[in-house]
Parts: C-alpha cells; structure tokens; sequence
C-alpha cells in the first residue's frame, strides 16, 4: 500500500515487505512450553512474512530468541508489548526486527531508531497520530481497534490523514477482518486469532496454518474485487 497525500505518493515507513502476502500480522503471546518454531516456520509456509512475538509472560523474551533464530529466511520475527527502554533493548539482543508498542512513546521511537530498528508505536485518537507523524512515523498501530471505534473510526480517519497507515489490532478475527481489510488506510489486520494460546501450547500447527488460509482468502477476494474497480 502507497498512501497518497494528494501530491503524489507517499513512502510509507513500513516495518516489513508485505508484498505478495497476505495482509496480516499474527500475533504470537509464547509461553515458556510453546512450540513456537514450529508454529513460526509454519505460518511462512502458508504465506506469513512476519509474526510479532508479545512480552505478556516472563520467558517471553527467550522464546523470541528462539523463534528469531530459528526463522526461515523470509520470515521476519518483531516484538510486540514493548513499554520499556530496557524490553525495548532486550528485544533487539533477542533478534527482534521490529518494535509494537500499544500506545506511542517518544523515548521508545528514538532508541528504535538508534537500533535502526522499525518502531510502530500504538494510537487510538487524532492527536495520538499527529503526534507520531510528527515523529516521522507513517505506519501507526490501531488499538485497541474494536474497542476504539473499529471499521467505522479508521474510516473517519481517512480524510484527515491521507498519509497514515495503520495496523488495526484488537478484537479482529475471521467474523470481522474483511470489514478492516476493505479499508484504504489499512496497511495490514494484526491479532492473536490466528495463533490461540490453545493451538500454540500444542503445536497445533495445522490448526494454525488453517487459520491462515481463511485469511488469506478473504484478503485475496477484496484485491480481487478492488482490482475490478480501481480508485479512480
Ligand atoms: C495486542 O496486544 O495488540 C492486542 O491485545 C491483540 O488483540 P487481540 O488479542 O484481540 O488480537
């Protein structure tokens, strides 16, 4: 996706190459038991590019050591939670390719970029993205989106901020995913639904990659129907 500003397009700070993949960024909530290699090479095998591994549990930081380090090429490992400096620090040390916050932090932004590691900090108002443009980011975090207002708010944010693009996270899932993904201003959906705790603590990675396809076909029937009407 290329935002447009109205004077032509704009290059979004993307924290990853989406290109033919589905737009969709799993979220992977490890904790110490997981199987997350397996879970890991088997999203990439049904079209992943990149999971964000969340620090909500102690060894969370060990288990994206694992998942980096054993990811197949192509797959991008980020990290997901981050609060702290100190996480934030940790997180690069552990292999981690980029940085999601839930809400924006200053400090976070600029020891990402010291790390020269992407950084999408997480926004939920107006002011909360004019503050992260003026950081010089593009590619926001929507959260928590359903709760925030979901479809009918990224909407509204159309107009004002025609080169923002988000990642709407929070409440998505296969019931609602078409309605976010339809959005212009979404770059790509992000969400736990696709690797429930259940099906990660036992490797239940056809369960998962399943999920994967499901959403992958809802996202290729809206390029598919964007294709036959393209904005004029
Ligand atoms: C997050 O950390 O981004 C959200 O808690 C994920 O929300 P979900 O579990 O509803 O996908």
């Amino acid at each position: 996706m290329t935002a447009d500003t109205g004077q032509g397009p704009l290059r979004l700070h993307t924290p990853f190459d989406l290109r033919d993949a589905p737009p969709i960024l799993p979220l992977i909530s490890p904790t110490g038991s997981d199987r997350i290699h397996e879970v890991v090479r088997a999203m990439n095998a049904a079209g992943v590019v990149a999971v964000e591994v969340t620090l909500r549990h102690a060894d969370a930081i060990e288990a994206l050591r694992r998942a980096a380090a054993s990811a197949p090429p192509g797959m991008i490992v980020g990290v997901g939670t981050v609060r702290t400096i100190r996480q934030l620090d940790e997180a690069v040390a552990a292999g981690a390719a980029f940085m999601v916050s839930p809400g924006l932090d200053e400090r976070l932004a600029a020891r990402a970029a010291e790390h020269r590691v992407p950084y999408v900090p997480g926004v939920a108002t107006p002011t909360e993205v004019m503050a992260a443009a003026r950081l010089g980011l593009n590619v926001l975090k929507f959260f928590p989106a359903e709760a925030m207002g979901g479809v009918a708010a990224l909407k509204a944010l159309i107009e004002p901020f025609p080169d923002i693009a988000f990642i709407p996270t929070g409440g998505i899932g296969e019931g609602n995913l078409a309605g976010y993904l339809e959005l212009p201003n979404v770059w790509c959906c992000g969400g736990s639904w696709l690797a429930p705790a259940a099906e990660l603590a036992r490797g239940d990675v056809s369960a998962i990659a399943g999920r994967v396809d499901r959403a992958r076909a809802v996202a290729t029937a809206i390029a598919v129907e964007r294709a036959k009407s393209p904005p004029g």
